[in-house]
């Protein structure tokens, strides 16, 4: 597979293995040391038989970081004094040397019912943005949230892709403040759902990016040959409405499981690894969706490793892409790297990590702050729009 081959461009590829941290769990079991930076990092860790944080360590040196401030953690961030205190702790002090690119704060915080945390969501963001200017550190890190895909109302065509209109009142100055701050909009997104609910109803190249015909928009007269790039406009067309052509998308989770349930059509390593291999060749030539052709599609892959202990359907533990060992689950041309288990950490010298991804980004996340949290964030949402 020729995703990772460095020959193609002529030049080393870049590591660019996104890492979802939770900074603030900093004494959680699974913080995990490296080089003097002491964090939870959420590598998935519902599971009994992962390497160390310090093996994945390893794995971490050169990338980018996404830092996610929790759901329990939002209220808190209102209070710019503790945005500032929390800057001032965990993010400053790793910049430049970690890559630490943006903060989420929050995640799904919509498709919950706890109208105090929506309430608390945009004061906290606007904290945070506000400490990391007090800081200098503006423009080094974005600020933003990120949403389940039932925020949508409506999705398709995605030309007519709109917000729910409860959730509007809160989208619409959360946009506000996101193109005022310059960052992203971030949404997470699963064909796979759509495929599992309706295997006979919705074609399997279709959601795989492997060549059919697509489905052309009626109103913009737009293809799409493969449902993220139709669910990524809807939302583009959703933002839109709500007057905003200055914010980009960017999906801050997708994935395919590699095994499922019997009644989990289509979990299977083959299609996983169809449908990650076909993703990052797209990510590969800077492609943008048919609406935004010009803007790259940004995407964080769930998950690093299969979490052998996470609850509900088997799929749930089967989004990795490495098993524990460090071995791939399925070929797509990324050549994992995990340090032999007798090396000690200590005298390691530190290797290039060989996730070589260009311009995609594996993140594995959500699964710390969402048993600290005590409920499932990152349970994925079920479209059934396409
Ligand atoms: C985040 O929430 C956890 C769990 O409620 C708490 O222990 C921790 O002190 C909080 N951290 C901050 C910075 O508020
Ligand atoms: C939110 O509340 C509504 C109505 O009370 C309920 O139907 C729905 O299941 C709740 N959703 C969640 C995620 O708790
Ligand atoms: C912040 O987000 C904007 C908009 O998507 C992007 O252009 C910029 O590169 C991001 N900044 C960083 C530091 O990643």
């Amino acid at each position: 597979m020729a995703v990772a081959e460095p020959s193609r461009t002529g030049s080393p590829p870049r590591v660019l293995l996104l890492v979802y941290a939770v900074l603030l769990t900093a004494t959680a079991d699974g913080a995990l040391a490296a080089g003097g930076l002491s964090i939870g990092i959420n590598y998935g860790q519902i599971a009994d038989n992962l390497p160390s944080p310090s093996r994945v360590s390893m794995l971490l040196r050169s990338m980018q970081f996404v830092i996610g401030i929790g759901n329990e953690n939002v209220s808190a961030m209102t209070d710019p004094a503790a945005a500032r205190a929390w800057v001032q702790q965990h993010v400053r002090p790793y910049l430049p040397s970690t890559r630490i690119t943006c903060i989420t704060v929050g995640n799904e915080v919509f498709k919950g019912n706890d109208t105090a945390l929506k309430d608390s969501l945009l004061p906290a963001m606007r904290s945070v943005y506000q400490a990391l200017g007090a800081l200098g550190l503006q423009g080094q890190v974005n600020v933003t949230t990120a949403h389940s895909l039932d925020i949508m109302g409506s999705s398709y065509p995605p030309s007519a892709g709109a917000f729910r209109p409860d959730v509007v009142p809160y989208i619409q100055p959360l946009l506000d403040f996101l193109s005022a701050a310059r960052s992203p909009f971030l949404i997470n997104c699963y064909p796979y759902f759509a495929y599992k609910d309706d295997p006979a109803g919705v074609p399997l190249e279709y959601v795989l990016f492997q060549p059919n015909a697509g489905v052309t928009d009626p109103t913009t007269g737009l293809n799409y040959d493969n449902m993220l790039y139709a669910q990524v406009d809807s939302v583009y067309a959703a933002v839109q409405a709500l007057g905003h052509t200055d914010v980009d998308v960017k999906i801050s989770e997708t994935g395919w499981p590699s095994r499922g349930d019997p009644d989990e059509a289509g979990a299977t390593p083959q299609y996983a690894g169809i449908y990650i291999g076909n993703l990052l060749r797209r990510i590969e030539t800077k492609q943008g969706t048919p609406l935004r052709p010009a803007v790259p599609i940004d995407v964080y892959v769930f998950a690093l490793f299969n979490e052998n202990l996470k609850p509900g359907p088997a799929s749930e533990r089967n989004y990795g892409l490495f098993y524990p060992d460090g071995t791939p689950v399925y070929d797509v041309g990324l050549r994992g790297y995990l340090p032999p288990m007798d090396e000690s950490d200590a005298t390691r010298t530190v290797r290039p990590a060989k996730w070589q991804l260009p311009e995609a980004r594996a993140l594995s996340q959500g699964s710390q702050s969402r048993r600290l949290q005590g409920k499932s964030l990152r349970s994925r949402h079920r479209d059934r729009s396409m």
